[in-house]
């Protein structure tokens, strides 16, 4: 632990050996969504993973990382062909109207991607084929025959042992697997058996949570087989370079999204200097597509000679009222249902939801109205709200809104300054991990202390005596400066609600331009500044069921 005085004013810097800490040790960050099917329109599942990665991504901007933070849209493939044939139009326009939705999305939300990549764009199209003939001149790809399991929901191939376990069903669908026979070009995926197994071993964080990473191991345990990587039963893809007959398999050119949007394969163009960006710290997926990413994806990147992403996170699934989201049910969450929920409750609150209650681990997590509005009454209205409201009202009722000097009394066994630092180092070692959940609870722990010594020390008392007046200012300064670091630390899963808190607190900092460490260091800085009373997160009548 950190020596720290408990009076404002020290000149304890608290914040400089954070700076030594890994997060701020890369000066980039690179973080992207899944590519979403245009087939299917925007739900909570896009929202939920978007969401996460924007909440990173601003806290990697306030940590001072140069950030990139990707999204788009996957956009061949058959089922994208077969749903435009059902409308009666063509996949391009299907791919359009679905894609401009997916924008819409982002900005309902506003999500702060730095890009928004599609399968269809001239950039991608270009480097994918780049990329592809590269693999056949390094012999990675080989034109060969195939006879297998074919899942046709997944578009994937299963290999005998797994065909058995399931008794020969797919185990997303649910449907029969189908035996197919292909003359196809393969990816020599088993050639990198080993190589992957030294990469496991030699990166314990490469797969997250620890769950998902034993599920990887034990199927990679099962020996990797050849994939092919073209298709010829239709056309809706990229041609394969010289054999323009086979199309290139929609997950091969759907991985590589994260290094087109660099321009990694483009000859001489650095995309803006994004090659910087390279490799990905975190790709942020649904478990259902984890094989691709955490298999598939970095032999490929072997294969290339390119290196591997440092983090593959793979979070469960959100479910509905207890039961699997369906259209019938009519438990689908998807964005009129959202928009409404943001409309009662407002934006932060349905981040503040997604984040803490979200399927994060290895476990699935259940959608409830009930649920939400109790999360947003307990976390948002009783702690956030309450302790900001309490602290600046006081401020006004007290000091005439103007944040008091910390006069240095001692209250024996309070430290709210220690509590800072702690919540800190607490968050930001969350941070690393991707414990999104856990770096809210570190916020809002220290605003739950912030209460508890209000309650404690009973400022609304102290007042009423006027020769305890320094004890008053050194509550109210204390709590003062404990809500703004919490208001810091809040700001990339709140940050509408705590601009707000800034402004009625006049705290001037762009969140998005670094400055993070500094800005948590327990300091005198709010002394003699004005805060206006604020009433955050209003109370909202419960769903009726
Ligand atoms: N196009 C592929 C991904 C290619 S990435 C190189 C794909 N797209 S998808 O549209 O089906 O989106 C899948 C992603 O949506 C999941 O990985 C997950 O991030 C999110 N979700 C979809 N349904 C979900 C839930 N019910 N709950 C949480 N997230 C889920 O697969």
């Amino acid at each position: 632990m950190l020596a720290r005085q408990s009076t404002a004013g020290s000149e304890v810097d608290i914040a400089r050996p954070y700076n030594r800490h890994p997060m701020t040790a890369s000066p980039t960050a690179y973080i992207t969504t899944p590519i979403y099917y245009v087939n299917d329109r925007p739900h909570i599942g896009h929202a939920y993973t978007t969401t996460l990665c924007d909440v990173w991504a601003r806290a990697m901007r306030f940590a001072g990382r140069d950030v990139f933070f990707l999204t788009g849209t996957d956009e061949h493939g058959v089922k994208v062909e077969k749903s435009a044939r059902e409308r009666g139009i063509e996949p391009q326009a299907l791919a359009d109207e679905n894609a401009a939705e997916f924008e819409r999305v982002l900005e309902v939300f506003g999500l702060t991607n730095d890009d928004f990549i599609r399968t269809t764009q001239p950039r991608h199209v270009r480097q994918v084929q780049t990329f592809v003939t590269r693999l056949l001149e390094a012999d990675a790809v080989y034109l060969g025959e195939f006879e297998g399991w074919y899942d046709e929901g997944q578009e994937e191939y299963v290999t005998e042992n797994r065909a058995r376990e399931t008794d020969y069903k797919s185990p997303i669908s649910g449907r029969p697997l189908v035996k197919a026979t292909e003359r196809n070009y393969y990816f020599r995926l088993s050639a990198f058996q080993e190589r992957l197994e030294a990469f496991f071993a030699e990166n314990p964080g490469f797969v997250r949570p620890e769950a998902r990473r034993n599920e990887v191991l034990g199927r990679l345990r099962d020996g990797l087989q050849d994939v092919p990587i073209t298709r010829t039963n239709f056309s809706w893809g990229i041609p394969f370079p010289g054999d323009e007959q086979h199309v290139i398999y929609v997950w091969i050119d759907a991985l590589m999204n994260y290094a087109t949007a660099l321009g990694l394969a483009d000859e001489g163009g650095d995309a803006g200097g994004r090659h910087r960006y390279w490799p990905a710290d975190l790709h942020v997926i649904g478990k259902e597509i984890l094989w691709f990413h955490a298999v598939i994806w970095p032999a490929v990147l072997m294969a290339l000679e390119l290196p591997l992403p440092k983090c593959v996170y793979a979070h469960s699934f959100w479910i509905s009222e207890g039961q699997k989201m369906s259209k019938s049910l009519g438990n689908f969450i998807d964005l009129p249902t959202i928009e409404r929920y943001m409309e009662t409750y407002g934006l932060d609150a349905w981040r503040w939801y997604m984040v803490v209650q979200g399927p994060l681990g290895a476990t699935d997590a259940d959608f409830q109205a009930a649920g939400f509005h109790e999360t947003y009454t307990t976390d948002l209205v009783n702690t956030v709200g309450n302790c900001a409201s309490r602290t600046t009202a006081m401020i006004g009722k007290y000091f005439d809104g103007v944040v008091p000097a910390d006069a240095g009394t001692t209250f024996e066994g309070w430290d709210l300054p220690a509590a800072a630092a702690t919540a800190f180092e607490r968050w930001t070692a969350a941070m690393e991990t991707f414990a999104l959940d856990d770096a809210c609870e570190a916020a809002i722990g220290l605003l739950r202390t912030v209460d508890a010594f209000i309650n404690a020390t009973e400022p609304f008392k102290v007042a009423k005596d006027e020769s305890r007046r320094d004890e008053l200012a050194s509550i109210l300064a204390r709590c003062a400066e404990a809500v703004r670091i919490a208001s810091m630390l809040l700001s990339p899963v709140l940050p509408a609600k705590m601009h707000e808190l800034r402004e009625a607190m006049s705290i001037e900092i762009d969140v998005a331009n670094g400055g993070l460490a500094e800005q948590v260091a327990w300091s005198d800085r709010l002394a003699g500044s004005t805060v206006a009373k604020v009433a955050l997160f209003p109370r909202v009548d419960a769903p009726t069921a």
